[in-house]
């Protein structure tokens, strides 16, 4: 191993207490956790410990001025019981793009290579071994200077922890276009998964929900017509037969698992557009009877189904999910990649070597 990684194991598992028939997403938390710091000028430190909270500072500028960005990415086992990651190096290249835009360290892509290996490998009885289950993998970094001014932080700390998780959407979703409040406008820091995207889009997310509705279908601002993505998903309509979803412009996320689909798709000769569109050109299609489907992709919503869209007053009923033949065969395929029922001509599972850490 390049880095060298103290490792402190837990005493007792607590494994037992979760029971993999019904795990409800982002509950539980796997017994070890990756932590690294950074001094100002290099990545130190590194050590893998017994899963715990640890103390911050008051005055930790993480917590204060938002410098704070994150990963989301799974594990599962293939049917041979082989422990894999799904397109861990894409991940490590997008944290460290939101780290540039956040102007926060970069993290070397071999370490984060390293760390997952040597975490998932010591926790691989933590992945669900059902298909549609999987270990998610949350990489966090954050500013870590004790100090009141805005400036970039010096001190930086990086930590990896896992869990189990099923389906984070586990029925269709009711989408509400959103017309007032923004997510992301180019040049911003929409691209990045950063915090404080998430916290900006509390508030009318919570809005939506009191009427009724899970999550938030983005326009641009200011004149609210383009589709950019949903608050936890990249989104994705049928018109038509013509798969179609939004170009990523510098305000919408890049997702890894849009990208995966679009792959995926594509290959089997489904016809895919990567554009704009307007959410009146999807109004315009649901009247002529052409929006067949619509979906999310996500590495936590996996393909979500949308069962609902609502803009303004114009509510568009969706056809019901066994209608879904393409994000069917879409999820169908993404998933049966993961668990090795169908192969992986991309190269995109990553197999976890340090197995025999479990063992001891
Ligand atoms: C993910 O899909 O991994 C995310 O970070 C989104 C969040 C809804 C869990």
């Amino acid at each position: 191993m390049k880095y060298p990684v103290s490792i402190t194991r837990i005493e007792r598992s607590r494994l037992e207490e979760v029971n993999f028939d019904n795990i409800v997403f982002g509950r539980h938390f796997s017994d070890h956790i990756f932590i690294a710091d950074y001094d100002g000028q290099n990545w130190t430190d590194f050590r893998i410990e017994p899963f715990a909270a640890f103390s911050i500072h008051p005055a930790c500028m993480g917590l204060h001025y938002g410098q704070s960005i994150f990963e989301g990415m799974k594990a599962t086992k293939t049917v041979d019981g082989q422990p894999v990651l799904f397109r861990p190096e894409m991940h490590a290249q997008r944290l460290n793009a939101s780290a540039r835009r956040m102007c926060m360290p970069e993290l070397p892509e071999d370490l984060f290579m390293e760390a997952l290996d040597v975490l998932v490998g010591l926790d691989s009885n933590w992945i669900p071994p059902r298909e549609g289950s999987a270990l998610y993998i949350r990489p966090l970094m954050f500013a870590n200077d004790e100090f009141i001014g805005v400036r970039p932080s010096q001190k930086y700390r990086f930590v990896i922890m896992t869990g189990p998780v099923g389906p984070y959407y586990p029925k269709p979703v009711r989408l509400l276009a959103e017309n007032h409040y923004v997510r992301a406008v180019r040049g911003g820091t929409g691209e990045a998964k950063a915090a404080g995207n998430y916290a900006g889009a509390m508030l009318p997310t919570k809005l939506a929900q009191n009427k009724g509705f899970d999550q938030l279908l983005w326009l641009e601002a200011p004149e609210f017509k383009y589709i950019q993505e949903v608050g936890t998903m990249n989104i994705f309509f049928v018109i038509d037969g013509v798969v179609v979803t939004p170009t990523t412009d510098g305000a919408i996320l890049k997702g890894i698992t849009r990208d995966s689909i679009l792959t995926l798709l594509k290959d089997a000769g489904y016809p895919v557009e990567v554009r704009r569109i307007t959410i009146g050109e999807v109004i315009e299609a649901y009247r002529q009877g052409k929006l067949q489907e619509a979906f999310g992709t996500g590495t936590a919503a996996v393909v979500s189904h949308v069962s609902h869209i609502q803009y303004q007053d114009i509510l568009m009923e969706l056809p019901s999910v066994e209608k879904c033949l393409i994000s069917n065969w879409a999820k169908d395929h993404l998933e049966g990649l993961r668990s090795g029922r169908f192969p992986d001509p991309y190269g995109w599972l990553t197999p976890v070597h340090a197995l025999e850490l479990a063992e001891v």
